[in-house]
């Protein structure tokens, strides 16, 4: 395990800045990719035995687009002002301000969690998050969780933030765990791993706005969290090469689905 820092006052203050700078997300997913795609596969795989969790909902994009399609699913998140902001939008959307390690809901009340982006995010208590969502699933209920890798793509991106901060103190910002080390988290928590997948989600040469897809020169962040970061030809050919020859290397997140056992 490999932890990244950053110059921001620790992970509530990041995510409250983060969230405060962005509207609230349409339900328009693209579900070709991270994480429309396994969102998509677990949805379609969940028993209808209970409502879905989406842990750490963010701005909503996931959240909305099946609450938009009629899926039972409540969103979670750490970050009040945000939750405030989505039931601005769409004031019937069932949402509960909380924490990942201390979950507010009874034992197996659920029939799927998703979690895109939120374990990576906690400093402590990584093993007890962990336990706490297979406590509230339902025997048999899923899980699809993202998780930042320990690999050459995120000390690349981790080492260009360190050249870009001004100087001064560095707080704790995500950990990064290889697909083995997430395997064993996931596993020893009470799950079955089904399958493990390695996934862009914003990748290094997207910094560089010459490799960028000409709607997205101008980095405009509600836009490219929903339609996915896009590259132009020469972008996408050389992002292509990177993730055929080294998958798991170049990948930004590895994306479990497992079954709660
Ligand atoms: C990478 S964002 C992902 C948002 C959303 N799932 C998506 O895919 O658009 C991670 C989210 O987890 C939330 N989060 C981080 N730590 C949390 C915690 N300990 N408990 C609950 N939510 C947390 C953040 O506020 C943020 O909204």
């Amino acid at each position: 395990m490999r932890i990244s820092y950053r110059a921001h006052g620790g992970a509530l203050d990041y995510w409250q800045r983060r969230w405060d700078g962005v509207a609230v997300d349409s339900g328009e997913i693209n579900l070709n990719r991270y994480p429309g795609l396994y969102a998509e596969r677990t949805i379609n795989a969940t028993r209808p035995d209970g409502p879905v969790l989406e842990a750490g909902c963010g701005a909503g994009r996931v959240l909305r687009h099946y609450h938009e399609r009629g899926v039972p699913i409540i969103g979670m998140d750490f970050i009040a002002s945000v939750l405030a902001a989505i039931k601005g939008e769409d004031p019937g959307i069932p949402l509960t301000a909380g924490d990942i390690t201390k979950l507010p809901f009874p034992d197996e009340s659920f029939s799927a969690v998703l979690a895109f982006g939120l374990y990576h995010g906690l400093e402590n208590h990584l093993e007890d998050a962990m336990a706490d969502t297979r406590r509230i699933l339902k025997p048999g209920g899923l899980l699809c969780a993202s998780m930042r890798l320990d690999n050459l793509q995120n000390r690349v991106t981790d080492n260009m933030a360190e050249g870009a901060m001004a100087e001064g103190p560095r707080r704790f910002h995500k950990l990064n765990l290889t697909s083995g080390e997430f395997k064993t988290l996931v596993g020893d928590a009470g799950f079955e791993v089904l399958n493990v997948n390695y996934v862009e989600n914003m990748s290094f040469l997207y910094k560089y706005s010459i490799l960028r897809h000409a709607s997205q020169r101008v980095f405009q962040e509600s836009a490219a969290r929903g339609a996915g970061y896009r590259f132009n030809l020469a972008g996408n050919a050389l992002q292509r090469l990177a993730m055929t020859m080294m998958p798991a290397q170049m990948a930004n997140l590895a994306v479990i689905t497992a079954r709660a056992v």
